[in-house]
Parts: structure tokens; C-alpha cells; sequence
């Protein structure tokens, strides 16, 4: 059976109360469920984590190798600036997807780079909690 990690980064865990007119009124537990329920019709093996901390999603991300078949993540404001993620990524060989809830390239000047989509397979970005479902559907395509 296929299993994909779900990793959310920084202030991901606020979803709900968090700048609702940018990233809506859902919260992580919602958009989880969400993505378990879609993840059974497909017969596919999800797990979740989320972490404020650098360091804790670069182990998880070392730690996927060889258990997960690819990873989904949403690196938060580590997107645009994090190259210890991105190596981290580079290093296991994983198939990665890199998802946001917002449109990154429609926001601050800032949002519009990031530093991890050319390590992982692609990106999508901007159709707010739908964003994880089509990157379940993508992960299960690979
Ligand atoms: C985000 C976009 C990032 O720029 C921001 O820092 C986030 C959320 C998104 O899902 O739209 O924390 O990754």
C-alpha cells in the first residue's frame, strides 16, 4: 500500500484563526480529515506532522526514507528561504510535492520565490484546502 507523509511547516497549526481572508477558515485537523477521507478512496496510507521548528521537519523529512512512497509538504515561510530544507529534501530522493493554500506568486513580492520547488516534482499552490487534496491526487499518480 502506497504512504504519503503530510508535513506542515511554521504557523500551519494556527489554520482557522490565522489571517482567515488569506488562508480561509479551516483548520489543520479539517484539511487532515479532509485528506484521510480522500486518501481511503484512492486506498492509499496517509500520515501528518506539523512543526514550528526547522530542525524537526528536516528529521522527518531524513526519516522518510525508505517508509514513505513521497512526501506532500507545505513549508510555510520556509518555502522562501529555507536551503536546509530544500538539501534535505535533495538528500533522500523522495518524490516531494510542494503545496501552499494561498496563490505564493499573487501576494508580497517576497512570496514569490521559493527556494524548495526545484527540488521537488511540482508545486501547487493557490486553491486554498483543495491544494492538499490535488496533491494527494498527484502523489498517487507517481
Ligand atoms: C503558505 C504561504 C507562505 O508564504 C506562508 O508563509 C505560509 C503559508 C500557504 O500555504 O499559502 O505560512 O505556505
Amino acid at each position: 500500500m502506497k504512504k504519503i507523509l503530510f508535513i506542515n511547516g511554521p504557523n500551519l497549526n494556527l489554520l482557522g484563526e490565522r489571517e482567515k481572508g488569506i488562508y480561509g477558515s479551516s483548520t489543520l485537523e479539517d484539511i487532515n480529515m479532509l485528506v484521510c477521507r480522500e486518501a481511503e478512496k484512492l486506498d492509499i496510507l496517509v500520515e501528518f506532522m506539523q512543526s514550528n521548528h526547522e530542525g524537526d521537519i528536516i528529521d522527518k523529512i531524513h526519516e522518510a526514507r525508505g517508509r514513505y512512497h513521497a512526501i506532500v509538504i507545505n513549508p510555510g515561510a520556509f518555502t522562501h528561504y529555507s536551503i536546509a530544507i530544500r538539501d534535505a529534501i535533495k538528500a533522500v530522493e523522495l518524490p516531494v510535492i510542494e503545496v501552499h493554500l494561498s496563490n505564493i506568486y499573487a501576494r508580497e513580492e517576497f512570496r514569490s520565490k521559493s527556494v524548495i520547488a526545484p527540488v521537488c516534482i511540482g508545486q501547487i499552490s493557490g486553491f486554498g484546502v483543495d491544494s492538499y487534496v490535488l496533491a494527494l491526487y498527484a502523489a498517487a499518480g507517481l
